[in-house]
């Protein structure tokens, strides 16, 4: 290859990078594109050929690299050199009064000029430029230091690789995801069997904390800019810093405000608690911040939250809506669970169409029947629940409910047991339950068989493939294939995973076959105490209960459980596909934290990060820096940080210092 050819591809690489940067922001930022999606695919193929012929010509900034980071086996850390601190919380006018007095007294100034901006509900990033190119981006953290997540970022079409002028600085911002694209993610993954996101903020968080880029990729990631971390520019005030970042072409929300005093802030507050439905985006409030940046500087810090800015939180959001039926759903030990279905409204950013009511007692106690005009709240932002029916309203029509006397999907007749708050389909066939113990049985702290989820474990049973768990380890690929919706290659997968799960200890195993009463905890007890299936069938109540933490209640379910006529052959079908029925008894401590992984927040009293770190790898375990999906559990120090709410978010088991010295014992 001659020296001109390469210099001639060098320069229209060049220029295809430039070009495809500008089409990009167009098309990503300002939703203003000017050329059709084929023609940027075609320059976009061209950049990606010319990188293909001369490999020396790749740089790992190119728009073709995008996505194309490998998938990563844990985060590295990042430092903040700024650290990344929180907010201060108004709840009233009243607290934003305060706010300004405070400032005020802080200043000396007599009036101030505030900066108003939407709190975006997402999660808090950092990105640094080197040079004017896209460097590394990190998560929030603990606020001193957080996950290093360059590669995801990069994924975001909206996050600018190169600046128009070479500048060393770090802007932060916060990820989102639109409302719509939240519930689309949520169908999507409803279907394929997934766990669904609570709400836009957690996918948002879930997607950001990807390993594997593509994945994230695939996410339909927004951001916005607020402001910056360690930089090297001169600016007055934050209006005009967030008029310079749109000018550098980062995406910065329009809706932004100077206010004059704390009335003009709190009009603004009230403007846009109206106007928020207009969004597409969840936000949570109004940040208000002093504009002037000389006199942010002077105000400076607490160790949590800066002096010079406040965040009105809107208070959570309730809203009148119809019940237009009541209908119950039969869980997996037979509980049945009465659900509203309400006249589909939004509530903060998503649309609610349901709310479980527990039980029968609580319709009573609220006297909820069919028709009515009820108050919908979201409880913990998660489940919607009902708060009180509108009396009012009635207009004679409304229908009270009755539990059903039979179990809508079996017929069996339903009992409420004395001491019970749950009715119960008592039929071990009943099919809703069966496949309720499917699903159980394949979750991820169970079995965790990947890819079944609820919507196919109801058509294996549909097919008469699988009618208990036992069936399970006996299906082929080309039964699965013959499935509506199943391609060979997911057929695969879950063969394979199926297979890999017959390795489980036995812990997962008891746990997976929804004894009642006996969680993950007893689980593990039972399993380490008697080692293998075959001693705990043949224990008695009492020698059960020898076993520390365990009760009679546990002990007689047990028993009652191995006892039932059903039970023997789901045995004999996991025993002869050679799903394994031991604990392993590892040296001292292994069987408790083998494979599972660690998370620490906050100081512990009798050991340092790296001592706890160790045992816990001695132990077989792992230690990771920051809460994920695959935490199983957070050791609570003193002072924690961010993590628990995230582990709260999760589901993921908190513990504290003794239980974690429990668990390595
Ligand atoms: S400024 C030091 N501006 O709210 C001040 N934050 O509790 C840093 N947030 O972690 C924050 N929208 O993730 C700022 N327009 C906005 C924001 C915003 C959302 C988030 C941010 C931060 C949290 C504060």
């Amino acid at each position: 290859m001659s020296e001109k050819e390469l210099n001639k591809a060098r320069e229209r690489a060049a220029e295809l990078r430039c070009l495809l940067e500008e089409h990009n922001y167009r098309y990503h930022v300002l939703d203003e594109p000017v050329i059709a999606d084929d023609e940027f695919d075609r320059l976009m193929k061209e950049l990606q050929e010319i990188e293909n012929k001369y490999p020396e010509l790749q740089v790992p900034d190119s728009p073709t690299r995008r996505v194309g980071g490998k998938p990563l086996s844990s985060f590295d850390t990042l430092e903040h050199k700024v650290p990344m601190l929180g907010l201060d919380n108004a709840f009233s006018e009243e607290d934003l009064c305060n706010f300004d007095s405070r400032v005020r007294r802080l200043t000396g100034k007599e009036e101030l000029d505030y900066f108003c901006e939407l709190k975006m509900d997402g999660l808090a990033v950092s990105m640094q430029y080197e040079d004017g190119t896209f460097s590394r981006g990190s998560t929030r953290g603990d606020g001193y230091s957080g996950e290093d997540i360059t590669a995801n970022l990069r994924t975001i079409r909206q996050i600018p690789l190169h600046m128009s002028e070479p500048l060393n600085i770090e802007v932060r911002g916060e990820v989102y995801i639109n409302r719509l694209d939240f519930e689309k993610l949520n169908r999507q993954r409803e279907e394929d069997g997934l766990m669904i996101f609570a709400n836009p903020r957690n996918a948002a968080a879930g997607s950001l904390r990807q390993l594997d880029p593509s994945l994230t990729a695939n996410r339909p990631l927004k951001l916005f800019v607020y402001g910056l971390g360690e930089h090297e520019l001169s600016l007055k005030t934050q209006s005009e810093l967030l008029d310079y970042l749109e000018k550098l072409h980062f995406p910065v929300n329009p809706n932004r405000q100077i206010c004059r005093g704390p009335d003009a802030v709190w009009q603004y507050c009230l403007l846009w608690w109206e106007k928020r439905k207009e969004l597409p985006y969840e936000i949570d409030g109004i940040v208000v911040k002093v504009n002037e940046l000389e006199l942010q500087q002077s105000l400076g810090n607490t160790a949590r939250s800066p002096r010079w800015a406040i965040a009105y939180k809107y208070p959570p959001e309730e809203k009148a809506t119809t019940v237009i039926d009541i209908q119950v759903k039969v869980g997996r030990t037979g509980a049945i669970t009465p659900v509203a279905i309400l006249e589909p409204i939004n509530l903060s950013g998503t649309t609610v169409q349901r709310a479980s009511m527990h039980n029968e007692d609580l319709i009573v106690a609220k006297d909820i029947r069919i028709g009515d005009t009820v108050m919908v709240r979201k409880a913990g932002e998660i489940i919607p629940e009902i708060i009180k029916v509108i009396k009012e309203k009635r207009n004679g029509k409304e229908k009270q409910f009755q539990m059903p006397v039979y179990c809508p999907s079996c017929g069996s007749e339903t009992v409420r047991l004395s001491g019970e708050a749950a009715r119960r389909c008592l039929n071990p066939s009943c099919p809703a339950q069966l496949v309720e113990k499917l699903v159980h049985f394949a979750s991820r702290r169970a079995m965790d068989i990947d890819g079944l989820g609820p919507a196919l474990a109801e058509l294996l049973f549909k097919e008469g493939l699988v009618k208990n768990v036992g069936d399970l380890y006996y299906l082929t690929s080309s039964q699965l294939q013959e499935l509506p919706g199943v391609a060979e290659k997911s057929a695969v997968n879950l063969l394979e995973a199926i297979e890999k799960s017959k390795s489980n200890p036995l812990r997962r195993l008891l746990f997976g076959l929804g004894i009642r009463f006996v969680g993950e905890k007893a689980s593990r007890l039972l399993a380490e105490h008697f080692g293998t299936l075959e001693k705990l069938n043949k224990a008695s109540a009492e020698e059960i209960m020898v076993v520390d933490e365990i009760g009679l209640k546990i002990a007689q379910a047990v028993v009652s459980f191995f006892k039932t006529r059903e039970t023997e052959p789901v045995m004999e079908k996991l025993r002869n596909a050679g799903v394994n029925f031991s604990e392993p008894q590892g040296k001292e401590g292994e069987s408790a934290l083998a494979g599972k992984t660690f998370v620490f927040s906050g100081a512990l009293s009798e050991f340092t990060r790296s001592e706890a770190a160790e045992l816990v790898e001695k132990a077989g375990g792992k230690v990771s820096s920051s809460v994920s999906g695959k935490t199983d559990y957070l050791v609570l120090g003193d002072e924690p940080g961010s993590k628990v709410e995230k582990a709260r978010e999760l589901g993921i088991k908190i513990i504290d210092e003794k239980e974690f010295k429990a668990l390595l014992a």
